[in-house]
């Protein structure tokens, strides 16, 4: 286990599985559209690669990125757009593609200010929800596991821009996600 770590949530081998059949479920429900799956950076760009991997029909994908102040194991609720889509996503099947719903602070800021731009549909999949520290309510389309109110990375998520190329989902050592 690297240093930092305390033990591992999910395995690699149950993020696959899970992977997979959140890709099939959307292949099945976007049958004859073509969805654009639009990644919220930097955490679910591990996500979006697998997912899209699982999704056995024309699909496109494009990145977003918020940042949201505070300390750096809590979402402030103030959310900035810094980086925006590059192509209009009017009369698209649009699906948020996000690493972990927590408050909920950014996913309903995503929500609307994507909504202004009037596509046919707007859903979210989500990896993570951790419904218990939920602030505003939102609404998630797909998820693929519920965890409970641990800081965790990998897999995407990070600690201070660290951990997210581990393959697993793990809880990080709570002495490490002290604020400073
Ligand atoms: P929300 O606005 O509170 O829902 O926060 C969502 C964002 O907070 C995520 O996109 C992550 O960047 C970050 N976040 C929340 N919980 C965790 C966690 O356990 N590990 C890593 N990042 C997290
Ligand atoms: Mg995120």
């Amino acid at each position: 286990m690297p240093p930092g770590i305390q033990r591992v949530l999910i395995s690699a081998e149950d993020l696959t599985a899970r992977v997979t059949q959140l890709g099939r479920q959307i292949q099945e429900d976007y049958v004859g559209r073509t969805p654009m799956l639009v990644g919220v950076l930097k955490g679910a760009v591990v996500f979006l690669a697998d997912l899209m991997r699982a999704i056995d029909a024309p699909c496109e994908c494009d990145l977003i990125a918020v940042s949201s102040y505070g300390p750096s194991t809590r979402s402030s609720g103030i959310v900035e757009l810094t980086k925006d889509l590059s192509v209009p996503i009017e009369g698209r099947d649009v699906l948020i593609v996000e690493d972990i719903v927590d408050t909920g602070r950014t996913l309903a800021y995503l929500r609307r200010n994507l909504e202004t731009r009037q596509p046919r549909t707007l859903r979210v999949c989500t990896l993570l929800d951790k419904t218990s520290r939920r602030e505003v309510p939102v609404s998630l389309d797909y998820v693929g596991f519920t965890i409970p109110d641990e800081f965790v990375v990998g897999y995407g998520l990070d600690f201070a821009g660290l951990y997210r190329n581990l393959p697993y989902l793990a809880v990080l050592d709570s002495r490490e996600s002290q604020p400073a």
